[in-house]
Parts: structure tokens; C-alpha cells; sequence
């Protein structure tokens, strides 16, 4: 039998509502690349904020970004963004980056940058000799990659996500983040036709992962 093909899963969803566990678990089953396209917009942020480039300057923006390398380094599953050869360090979850980062992820020249560079880890995860790629965010399924074999969108009540995000030790501005996010005009988070929808708020980790995980086998043809 033919081996399955390369696959593209996406994972939409707002702040804490599990995309990352999910996708982290997803990638180990199905030897797929981890690409946290969240993580990507946190590096740019906090590259930006060290710079003191506000994403209200727009032509210091551009002059910014035009400038940046983005490179990706493959460290066990995970797709790691290098700007100018620099990995992100752990300011990148800091309260500080929390506050900001959905206002330069609004602005179109930031996500402009970052659309050619998170499409381009497809080629990262076939020369990295993987199945294909898990990639989560906001605009997976519907921007990025819009054909993606499989598309998920994951919902969860905004006091169990505070809860998990509690549980985690971390401080996160959720609504005010997942407000930004939707209300954008540029790519906002939204549930793409076809995507499939799945409320975690009263599942496990593992049940949204067996869920998603049936989606995905029988794409692949090995259900
Ligand atoms: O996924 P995470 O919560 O780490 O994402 C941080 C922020 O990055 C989001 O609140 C959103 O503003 C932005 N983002 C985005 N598009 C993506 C991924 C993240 O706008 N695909």
C-alpha cells in the first residue's frame, strides 16, 4: 500500500482553548511537524518592543520588518522562528507581550510578513522528513492555509480557559486578547466554513485529541 501522503492539519481558536496541548500530542501520533504560529507573532512582538518600534509607527513597522530574518530551526517536533539568527527567549509569554501582541498581529504589514514565512514550513517539514505539519493559531484554516486536510476550530468557555491559564501559573489578558483578535479587520479569528468545530470546555485533553485524532486517521486512509 502507498505510504500516506503529506498531510496539513490546522488548529484555529482563541487564547487558551487548547491548541497547543492538542497540537503537541497530535504531532507525537502522527509524525507531523509543531508549528505555533502564536509563538511566531510573540517573537516579532517582543523583537519589536525590544527595538521600541510601536505597531502604531507604521513606517518605522515597515522599515523594521523589511529588515528581519526569519529562518526556522527544528528542534524534536517543534519549528522553532529564528529572527536575525536568535531564538525567542521566555519573555515572549511575559505579561508584557500578552498586552501587546494582539495589537501589532492587527496590523497587515506584521501578518504580511509572517504569511510567506508560515506557509513556507511545509517545505521545513518535508526536508525534516515528517508526515506533514500541525500548524495553530487564528487564520490557519482560513487564510494560511485555507486547503489544509484537515481544519479544527476549538471553543471553550471563557472561565474554564482563565482556569487553565491559572493552572498553568500564568497571567493572560484572554478577553481582552480574543477581542482584539475577532474584531480585526485583517484575517480576525474566526471559524472557517467547513472547519470543524469542537467545544473543549467540558472534555479532556485526551477526548479532544481522540476526536481530532479520528479526523485525521481517516484522511489518511488508516482508520
Ligand atoms: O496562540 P497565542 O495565544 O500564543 O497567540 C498570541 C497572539 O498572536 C494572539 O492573541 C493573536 O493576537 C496573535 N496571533 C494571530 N494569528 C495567528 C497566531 C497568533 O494573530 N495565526
Amino acid at each position: 500500500m502507498a505510504p500516506p501522503s503529506f498531510i496539513i492539519v490546522a488548529i484555529d481558536g482563541g487564547a487558551a482553548s487548547g491548541k497547543s496541548s492538542s497540537a503537541r500530542l497530535l504531532a507525537d501520533r502522527f509524525d507531523l511537524l509543531h508549528v505555533d504560529t502564536g509563538s511566531f507573532y510573540r517573537h516579532l512582538t517582543a523583537e519589536l518592543l525590544r527595538r521600541g518600534v510601536p505597531a502604531t509607527d507604521l513606517p518605522a513597522l515597515r522599515t523594521a520588518l523589511g529588515a528581519l530574518q526569519l529562518t526556522t530551526r527544528v528542534e524534536g517536533r517543534s519549528a522553532r522562528m529564528l529572527v536575525d539568527g536568535q531564538p525567542a527567549g521566555d519573555e515572549i509569554r511575559s505579561e508584557e507581550v500578552n498586552r501587546h501582541v494582539s495589537h501589532y498581529a492587527a496590523v497587515p504589514e506584521v501578518r504580511q510578513t509572517l504569511l510567506g514565512y508560515q506557509r513556507g514550513q511545509t517545505e521545513v517539514a518535508r526536508a525534516s522528513g515528517f508526515r506533514g505539519l500541525v500548524m495553530e493559531g487564528r487564520d490557519i484554516g482560513s487564510v494560511i492555509f485555507p486547503q489544509a486536510d484537515c481544519r479544527f476550530f476549538l471553543h471553550a468557555d471563557p472561565v474554564e480557559r482563565a482556569k487553565r491559564r491559572a493552572a498553568e501559573g500564568r497571567q493572560d489578558s484572554i478577553a481582552e486578547r480574543d477581542r482584539l483578535d475577532t474584531s480585526r479587520k485583517t484575517s480576525p479569528l474566526t471559524c472557517p466554513p467547513g472547519a470543524i468545530d469542537i467545544d473543549s470546555t467540558h472534555l479532556t485533553l485526551p477526548e479532544v485529541v481522540e476526536k481530532m485524532s479520528t479526523v485525521i486517521a481517516a484522511r489518511q486512509g488508516i482508520a
